[in-house]
């Protein structure tokens, strides 16, 4: 797409049904955020829109839960979690609502436009029913085994382990989740979304299209959904939440919430241009608008297959991308609601942005919303799940952001109030050297690096790069050492002049390299750059992106303020503090509370430790004897296949010597069954077997994980017999 004339941009509606984690925030919130700072900094027409998701069966099992109504439920999550995202700088220009008037009409129209263009189909089929709460069981209201993975914490409409979006009928051995009975199937008539209709459009936009330019985990999940064969999707559900089918006779049937949340985009965007004096058309119908959607993983089908065909029948444009992120985990684990291990953005809020002052009057407030924005960006799980630990939070926030960012900027203002009184030095060109020129270049380079990787939805490595350009500062910095010419300059002797002029260059480029350094790092952490700005005396317009690359931002003679250190000490304690909560709060997972709805991440992952640091997870130490507890052997793979409609299962034959064992593997995305054959593995043999997709696993075979998040199979180094022990 060529410039676009305006930009929409949008980023999943989080389920009004209770707090969100950090998860989220690096999922869909933080890299919109990035982008959308960047777009208004090159002073593009751009509106980002969110809201509360606020239908679905997710909000009414929750009221049970809290023992209220739906309706309290949605008013006070909707309220925390609009209050998170502002406290965490997250600028949307509008968050709405989907229980809003203006909402239930725009979906209702919606409904109404394709159901009389003849676009839904209506069937009459047989559905599951609980005979005891007398209700039809949609979605979250039944749960049983995945078909994909085996967990047993699925509901009919996704798995929490796997993400993979289900239907009721899917689910192996259901139970209703209101009575926990057996539910039985009675007939009901729904409106359904042919998708296999669209197979040719979705194949020819996404899988050709946007071959290239979408993230390759996106495309593949679209790539699996589609080759699985794309089946009429029910839009309706038998339920008294959500907005009602607009046809006679529906009673008792509302909208299905995935039908509605996205068309929460179109709502909300209509919202906003009533409140500001807009047109909001364009947005949705002019082909010159980059429409763009930042979700999680769990996301993608809905937003790459399904609302894109509603909004083609529709007549409105299509998202130009859907960066959607992997999952981030929390200390070694996936995080959870249910089993409370999760870091809720709130939670982060209290402890570390609301704080009490400290002694120095120091609350942390905006610093410690930039350590997490930090933080959540350097880990982004861009193309594969990456991992929060609280270590890892302390060593980017010190090694990287204070010691590299905060020092560099510190070091300048310093050197300047102490060598030329405060004020900006001049450039002397006729003495500017090697350095001073390398310096100049790499400031002049890094605007395009940043730029590139922003308009790529590289957030990650964006950031990588202006960090990298404040450690190029410092190494600049240190080869002109201006501390030591001071001793020249104040010597009266011949050399005086010219350490002078060497002082003030090497100043004078660090001072504009702040500058530069404050535009940069502006889209990531708003509020450094504000307090930048304030150092420097400057009005808020020497952040338009346009002055990135510029080395003539701060005027000669200007005079600067005394520098703020730009970010506080955390101290030790406060970080044990956060783990120990972690573990003191985790609840032990129990039949009851696996009940709960975790909720996906509307997030994402992925880490190249090759740029910013994270440290490894650790889990617990453990004795010999735990170790001891595993047996594991060495076999051979005489026979391997694809398990059917399973994207990442394999099913192994694996000789061990005295016996074959069945092993189903989540290779199936790393390696092909005929890679397989013939190549030796080391298997656990006493691990208890399981069900997966109706396939006993007896064993499982081991792997580890390379750089670019592929499998490698761990096998001896030479061949050795199969049932070999392995110690
Ligand atoms: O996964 C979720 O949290 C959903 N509530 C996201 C909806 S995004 C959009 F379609 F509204
Ligand atoms: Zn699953």
């Amino acid at each position: 797409m060529n410039q676009p004339k305006r930009y929409l941009i949008t980023s999943a509606l989080p389920y009004a049904n209770g707090l969100k984690h950090v998860g989220h925030l690096a999922g869909a919130y933080i890299p919109a955020d990035i982008y959308v700072r960047y777009l208004r900094a090159q002073k593009r027409d751009v509106v980002f829109v969110c809201g509360s998701d606020e239908h679905g069966t997710a909000i009414p099992i929750q009221a049970k839960k809290e023992g209220t109504t739906p309706q309290a439920i949605i008013d006070k999550y909707h309220e925390a979690m609009k209050q998170d995202f502002e406290d965490l700088d997250i600028s949307f220009d509008i968050y709405h609502r989907t229980s809003s008037p203006l909402h239930h009409e725009t979906a209702s129209e919606f409904f109404t436009k394709l159901n009389d263009a003849g676009e839904l189909e209506t069937k009459e089929t047989e559905q599951y029913f609980d005979e005891e709460a007398s209700t039809f069981l949609a979605d979250r209201y039944i749960k049983g085994t995945c078909p994909n993975c085996g967990s047993d914490r699925a509901f009919g409409d996704q798995c929490e382990t796997c993400g993979r979006t289900l239907s009721p009928d899917e689910l192996i051995n259901p139970v209703s989740t209101l009575s926990g009975k057996v539910p039985v199937k009675k007939k009901t008539t729904h409106w359904y979304l042919p998708l296999g209709k669209h197979e040719q459009f979705l194949r020819d936009w996404i899988l050709e299209q946007h071959k290239d330019d979408w993230r390759a985990t996106v495309t593949g999940q679209c790539k699996a959904w589609i080759d699985g064969g794309l089946q009429s999707r029910a839009v309706t559900r038998d339920l008294d939440w959500g907005v009602k089918v607009p046809v006679q006779g529906a009673d008792g049937k509302v909208l299905y919430v995935w039908f509605d949340a996205p068309i929460g985009y179109i709502s909300a965007t209509k919202q906003w241009a009533a409140d500001n004096g807009k047109d909001w058309k364009p947005y949705w119908e002019d082909k010159d608008t980059k429409l763009v959607h930042f979700v999680g993983k769990d996301n993608i089908v809905f937003h790459c297959i399904i609302f894109p065909v509603m909004l083609k029948l529709h007549g409105n444009i299509l998202p130009e991308n859907v960066p959607a992120n992997e999952f981030l985990n929390l200390e070694g684990d996936k995080m959870s609601t249910s089993r409370n291990w999760k870091l809720d953005m709130r939670d982060y809020i209290n402890d570390f942005v609301k704080k009490p002052a400290g002694p120095n009057g120091e609350n942390g407030g905006g610093q410690m919303v930039d350590a997490l924005r930090y933080y959540l960006t350097a880990i982004a799980p861009e193309t594969k799940d990456s991992e929060f630990t609280w270590k890892g939070f302390q060593t980017a926030y010190r090694s990287e952001l204070t010691d590299i960012f905060g020092n560099f900027v510190n070091r300048t203002f310093v050197l300047m109030h102490k060598l030329c009184s405060g004020k900006v030095p001049k450039l002397h060109m006729d003495i500017l050297d090697d350095n001073d020129k390398l310096l100049i270049a790499d400031i002049e380079g890094t605007k395009a690096e940043v730029q590139s990787a922003l308009e790529h939805y590289r957030f990650r490595d964006a950031l990588f790069q202006v960090i990298d350009l404040a450690r190029k500062g410092n190494q600049y910095m240190q080869k002109k050492e201006p501390w030591i010419k001071a001793k020249l300059a104040t010597s009266n002797g011949p050399e005086s002049v010219e350490a002078q002029k060497s002082i003030d260059n090497c100043l004078h480029l660090c001072l504009q390299l702040t500058a530069n350094l404050a535009v940069l790092i502006n889209p990531f952490l708003p509020s450094t750059a504000r307090k930048m700005l304030y150092m420097m005396k400057v009005v808020e317009k020497m952040l338009d992106w346009e002055n990135a690359g510029k080395i003539n931002l701060l005027s000669v003679g200007y005079s600067l303020r005394e520098p703020q250190l730009l970010f506080r000490k955390i101290e030790e304690e406060e970080i044990t503090a956060q783990i120990e909560k972690l573990k003191n709060g985790l609840v032990k997972e129990t039949a009851s509370n696996k009940d709960t709805i975790a909720g996906g991440q509307a997030s994402g992952g992925g880490v190249q430790l090759n740029q910013l640091t994270t440290e490894p997870v650790n889990k617990p130490q453990i004795q010999y004897d735990d170790f001891a507890k595993l047996e594991l052997k060495a076999g051979t793979v005489t026979a391997c296949v694809k398990v059917p409609k399973a994207d990442k299962l394999l099913q192994l034959e694996v000789d061990l010597g005295t016996e074959k064992r069945t092993i189903v593997s989540g290779i199936a995305q790393h390696y092909t069954p005929e890679e397989m054959l013939g190549k030796q593995v080391i298997v656990v043999t006493n691990l208890a077997p399981r069900k997966m997709k109706g396939i006993e696993s007896q064993g499982m075979i081991l792997t580890a994980e390379d750089n670019n998040g592929k499998l490698q199979l761990l096998k001896p180094e030479n061949p050795v017999s199969p049932g070999s022990n392995v110690s």
